[in-house]
């Protein structure tokens, strides 16, 4: 194997970030429930390297009920501009409270007070209600440090399958799928 598939990432992904004019951080994230329901969204990621692929969330979310039930999760990246996409596949670990708390304090003091006031997925009678408890939210912590809500988190998707895909003309696009196999990554071609 001439590289491996976390280095091709780097390659790729700084491309991504000098040439996409929109999110090239934002990736779909597809979870399932404990019946194989598939859910998908989109996320940030926020850290990445051999040992995963970092985003943070509402644990109490859709998506965080759903990876308690099943760590099963596959994220992937579209970056148009370039004509590339990235498959991961693999399970997910939740991310160290010194991690997280980490990169919760590097986030603006609004996102630090929105993480509070949003309970994420769960049904709001108005746009209003939301909106109040934003402001009790600031009133609550006017003058001190925001805290990281206890449900508010990281999730790592530690790979097993990475795919890099691009665009080649005539559709003879081109795949190539790294493996995780005996605790070694192998490389193959897929047909497109
Ligand atoms: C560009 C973009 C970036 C987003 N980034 C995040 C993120 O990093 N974390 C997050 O919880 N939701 C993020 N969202 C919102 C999610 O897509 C989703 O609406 C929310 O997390 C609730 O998903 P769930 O109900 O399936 O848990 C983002 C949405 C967009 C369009």
């Amino acid at each position: 194997m001439a590289i491996d598939p976390f280095e091709l990432f780097d390659q790729w992904f700084a491309e991504a970030r000098a040439r996409e004019p929109n999110d090239p951080e934002a990736m779909a994230l597809a979870t399932a429930d404990q019946d194989g329901r598939p859910s998908v969204r989109i996320v940030l990621l926020k850290g990445h390297g051999p040992e995963g692929f970092v985003f943070y969330t509402n644990q109490r979310s859709r998506k965080g009920e759903e990876l308690a039930q099943n760590r099963s999760a596959a994220l992937l990246f579209h970056w148009k501009s370039l004509r590339r996409q990235v498959r991961i596949e693999g399970s997910v670990s939740i991310v160290s409270c010194a991690e997280a708390d980490a990169y919760f304090a590097s986030r603006s003091r609004d996102s630090q007070l929105g993480a509070w006031a949003s309970d994420q997925s769960r049904a709001l009678d108005s746009r209003a209600t939301f909106e109040q408890r934003f402001e009790e939210v600031k009133a609550r912590f006017d003058g001190h440090d925001v805290p990281r809500p206890p449900t508010w988190g990281g999730y790592r998707v530690v790979p097993q399958r990475i795919e890099f895909w691009t665009a080649r003309p005539h559709r003879l696009h081109e795949r190539r799928l790294f493996t995780l196999q005996d605790g070694s990554w192998s490389e193959g071609l897929l047909y497109p």
